[in-house]
């Protein structure tokens, strides 16, 4: 397994990839790694010849009262995982090149980034797009590889290669849980033992939620949203912050409930903010079968 550092090294390989026509799988990180990365890299692996995994806590995308600072960095051991995988290049960028002190480009996804987990995390979205922007740059993969766990962001991601013309190909693959349901997170971590029980409502909720829209075929998403609030608010430790259901192309609104639809939700619990999603479809083939 090969570990680059610089930007320049990168570009070069992955030029010299593109002239013996190897296919470049993409998986970018922050690190911290768990089984929801390494379910990303082993899809990367089926249907590339070269993955590359990058690891980098990107600033760009914390608020001034977030967790940067505390953000898990586990090198070593991502490192080994990584290499448990067989993960052809590792890609560990200094700060210092990807976010340098003069730049002064960025990429503004628009009001995609202003909803959702946008509203209480301004500028964190338009934060991730300039970073993968820079990072399809750097390593001009064909394929680039994203968890549902982050729907948002994967809408997101998929709207900036269609209006920038990246040329690369995104992916969603499905969220990778714990046996109780919760969706895997770097950010786990900072869950209470107390806490972590109670998580699992998310799930839970969103299981129900499904349950309800596909029994009950009801169409106004508020009577959906009540039954998870429901859910949610039996877990006296979690405070919902929002439900949403809309259109998984897009994340509109849906006005009248129209399947397919994702239902998002973020919650706050203790320290952490969680956040899950789930589709729902006429005849969901697996639980978390992604559709976009
Ligand atoms: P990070 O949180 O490290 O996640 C890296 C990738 O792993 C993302 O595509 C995320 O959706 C996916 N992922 C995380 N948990 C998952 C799970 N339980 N199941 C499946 N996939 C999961 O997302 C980021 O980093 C950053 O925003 C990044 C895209 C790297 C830009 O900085």
């Amino acid at each position: 397994m090969q570990i680059i550092h610089s930007a320049k090294d990168m570009h070069s390989l992955s030029k010299l990839l593109r002239v013996s026509d190897k296919s470049i799988g993409f998986v970018p990180t922050m690190g911290a790694l768990h089984e929801g990365h390494l379910s990303l890299v082993r899809r990367s692996k089926e249907e590339n010849e070269i993955t590359v995994v990058s690891i980098f806590v990107n600033p760009a995308q914390f608020g001034p009262n977030e967790d940067f600072e505390k953000y898990p960095r586990h090198r070593e051991k991502d490192l080994a995982m990584l290499s448990s995988v067989e993960v052809d290049t590792v890609f560990m960028p200094e700060r210092e090149e990807m976010c340098g002190k003069d730049e002064t480009t960025s990429v503004d996804i628009g009001a995609l980034g202003n909803i959702l987990c946008g509203v209480a995390r301004p500028g964190h979205f338009n934060g991730v797009a300039t970073i993968v922007a820079k990072l399809f740059n750097i390593v001009s993969p064909d394929n680039a590889y994203f968890g549902q766990k982050d729907f948002q962001q994967c809408v997101i991601i998929k709207k900036m290669v269609t209006d920038l013309k990246c040329g690369v190909n995104v992916i969603m693959c499905p969220t990778v849980r714990e046996a109780d349901g919760l969706a895997m997170s770097s950010r786990n971590v900072y869950l209470t033992e107390p806490e972590r029980k109670a998580s699992a409502a998310l799930y839970k909720a969103l299981c129900h939620g499904r349950e309800f829209i596909l029994s009950k075929r009801p169409s106004a998403p508020s009577a959906v949203q009540d039954e998870i609030e429901k859910i949610l608010k039996s877990e006296p430790l979690l405070n919902p912050e929002y439900i949403e259901m809309l259109k998984p192309e897009n994340l509109e609104p849906t006005g009248k409930i129209e399947l397919p639809v994702v239902i998002c939700l973020a919650a706050r619990i203790g320290k952490a903010r969680l956040i899950d999603n789930i589709l729902v479809k006429e005849e969901p083939s697996l639980p978390d079968d992604c559709a976009l």
